[in-house]
Formats: structure tokens, C-alpha cells, sequence
């Protein structure tokens, strides 16, 4: 439902939750729900309710019911979530220092003290990053990660304004050397604190077309000229057309080697790319509502070489996958920690 409409279930959790998160995320836009009473919410007496019959098969019409009151006085109230705006106002070869705020998404990821991949804000608890930064240490506990946020400068870094991380999911499909399904989620064990310097980007629909030449963004840490071994201070962003899956997977470009979860961005000239370092950042895109997380830096043959662009995992692609674990009340809710052996 749209932010601020009310559902009346006939059961909590029926199936007017999916229902209404749909409408959210088919936005690119994560819902909010809590199961609240009539009488705790603002309604004004033209509202109208929707009573959700659960375990009814059929039509949208036969599963939702308008109705002008709400009888059990208890309703969903759905909110969908803020996403992809600036307030007011990378490993990137041949890129520019960005202001603070400009990418209020990013994030950087570290595994003990040191700066490892880039991420993205998809909500107050969850960050998306590449499946490769994570799954080398997939047997080491989550908690030695600890995600920045609000961060331009990495001087700026406390070691103790880091979040640490509770759990981390990879791509079950992910495959280490063809590095398709590139995506891991990260689920914070507290949840961030939104502020003009910390956001949460949007996720693209799922059936858009993406035109060669949309002009993209990529921001990063990564390094600044191949092989100079170390990532950069201040952020860095580069603007990086998308280039059409026929053209990079052509001879004298990838060859064949990308798959559907992945897309290509930059220049064949060369120059601009990310690198090393840029890892599970940000490739953005602006529609006219708001920034889209389209990739997630990826791979590419050395950086910034000619005819070899990036390759980025194509986040439209993955959409089912990201909803279930964010969904899923396996991974919500809070567990008893797991016994562990003496
Ligand atoms: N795999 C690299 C990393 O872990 C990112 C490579 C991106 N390369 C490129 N040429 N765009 O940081």
C-alpha cells in the first residue's frame, strides 16, 4: 500500500503483508510494518479500509475487501522507506574527490582495521556488497566486519563509530571464479541513525530498460592508478555510461564472460573504472524519482584499460533474492544465540 494507508487483516501477518510490501518494493523502495490499533493511528472519516482474507485463492478483488470500518480495530500500518535523495544540496582511476553528502549510500566495509570493499545503504540494517569481499572469510565470525557509514575521509574514521555486523549472507549462486552473483548482504547488528550524511539508496524496478550511454556514477576508496597498492583518503566518484551487454561481451572486449547478473559501465577508451578497493560499491543511476543502485562494482580486466570496462553485478537481476533475505523472518528476527561447543 502507499505510505500511510491502512490495512485491517483479518489474522496478523496475513497475506496482506506481502501484498502491501509489493507496492514498496516494486518502487525500488523497502516497506516498514508494524501491526498497530485503530486507535493509536490518525484516520480521517472518509478512510477507507482493506480487509485481507488470508488463504483465499483468486483475484486481488476476492483477497482484498474495501470496507468503509474496521471491526477487529486492529490494522497494518505500511510505510514505505525513504530512498535514493541527497540532502539539499573510488578504486576510481581518473576520478574526482566528492563533497560530503553527495553519496550519502556508501559505505566502507573493514575486516579487522582495514578498508576491504565498498557498500551500499539499502536500509537502517542492511548493506549491500559483493559476494567476493565476504566469502574468503566465510568460516570467520561476521562480527570481525564493521561497516562506516557517513564517512568521506577515511582520517576520519574512529574504530568505535564502525557497526558491526551480525550476519552475513552471500549469494547462494555466487561462484568464485566465474564471479557471477556477486552479492552479499549484511545484516548491522544496530541500525544505522539516517541523517543528511546517511541514506539509504534505492533499488531499480525490475523490468527497466537500461539504455548504452545512461550516464551512471560509481564512488569508491578503490586505488587511483593500477597498481598503486592502496586505497585512496577521500571518496572518489566517476561518471560511467553503461555499456550495452552485446558490445562488452564482444570479442575484443569480455568475450562471453559476463553472465545475465552483470553489466558493464565505463569507457572503452579506458581512463575511468573503478579498481581495486571499489569492490561491492555503488553504480548509481538518477531516474526521475530517485538514485538507483543498478550494479555493484565487480570485476574487470585490470582497470581502466582499454576495451576492458568494469563489470558490475546487475542488481535488477537479483531483486527476488535481496527481498526474500530482507523479508525473511529467519534472518529479522532476533535468534537465541546459537549453543556453542565447549
Ligand atoms: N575486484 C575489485 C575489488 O575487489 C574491483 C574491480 C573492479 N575493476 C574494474 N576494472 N572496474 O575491489
Amino acid at each position: 500500500m502507499a505510505e500511510g494507508s491502512h490495512f485491517d487483516p483479518y489474522s496478523p501477518f496475513s497475506k496482506g503483508d506481502d501484498l502491501g510490501k509489493s507496492r514498496c518494493l516494486k518502487a525500488g523502495r523497502m516497506a516498514h510494518q508494524k501491526g498497530v490499533n485503530l486507535t493509536d493511528v490518525k484516520v480521517n472519516d472518509t478512510q477507507e479500509f482493506v480487509q485481507v482474507r488470508p488463504h483465499q485463492e483468486g483475484s486481488l478483488e476476492d483477497v482484498w475487501q474495501v470496507r468503509s470500518s474496521c471491526e477487529s480495530g486492529r490494522i497494518v500500518a505500511l510505510k514505505c522507506s525513504e530512498c535514493g535523495l541527497r540532502p539539499g544540496t573510488v578504486r576510481v582511476v581518473g576520478g574526482a574527490d566528492v563533497p560530503p553528502g553527495r553519496w550519502p549510500w556508501q559505505v566502507s566495509v573493514y575486516h579487522g582495521s582495514q578498508h576491504r570493499c565498498g557498500g551500499s545503504v539499502l536500509a537502517r540494517e542492511w548493506i549491500v556488497t559483493a559476494a567476493h569481499c565476504v566469502h574468503s572469510y566465510r568460516r570467520l565470525q561476521a562480527s570481525a566486519w564493521l561497516v562506516f557509514a557517513g564517512i568521506v575521509t577515511h582520517g576520519s574514521i574512529k574504530q568505535e563509530a564502525g557497526v558491526s555486523v551480525k550476519k552475513i549472507i552471500y549469494h547462494p549462486l555466487y561462484n568464485d571464479n566465474s564471479l557471477d552473483y556477486d552479492i552479499a548482504l549484511m545484516k548491522l547488528q544496530v541500525p544505522l541513525n539516517f541523517s543528511d550524511a546517511i541514506r539509504a539508496v534505492c533499488l531499480p524496478p525490475s523490468h527497466q530498460d537500461l539504455f548504452q550511454g545512461t550516464p551512471c556514477w560509481v564512488s569508491g576508496w578503490g586505488y587511483t592508478r593500477p597498481g598503486q597498492a592502496q586505497v585512496t583518503e577521500t571518496l572518489k566518484e566517476a561518471l560511467v555510461p553503461l555499456i550495452g551487454t552485446k558490445r562488452c561481451n564482444s570479442s575484443c572486449v569480455y568475450a562471453g564472460e559476463l553472465t545475465a547478473r552483470m553489466l558493464c559501465a565505463g569507457y572503452l577508451h579506458g581512463e575511468i573504472d573503478a579498481c581495486q578497493g571499489d569492490s561491492g560499491g555503488p553504480l548509481v543511476c538518477q531516474d526521475e524519482v530517485a538514485w538507483r543502485l543498478v550494479g555493484i562494482v565487480s570485476w574487470g580486466q585490470g582497470c581502466a584499460e582499454p576495451n576492458h570496462p568494469g563489470v558490475y553485478t546487475n542488481v535488477a537481476q537479483l531483486l527476488p533474492w535481496i527481498y526474500h533475505v530482507t523479508e525473511d523472518r529467519k534472518f529479522t528476527t532476533r535468534k537465541t544465540p546459537d549453543a556453542r561447543p565447549t
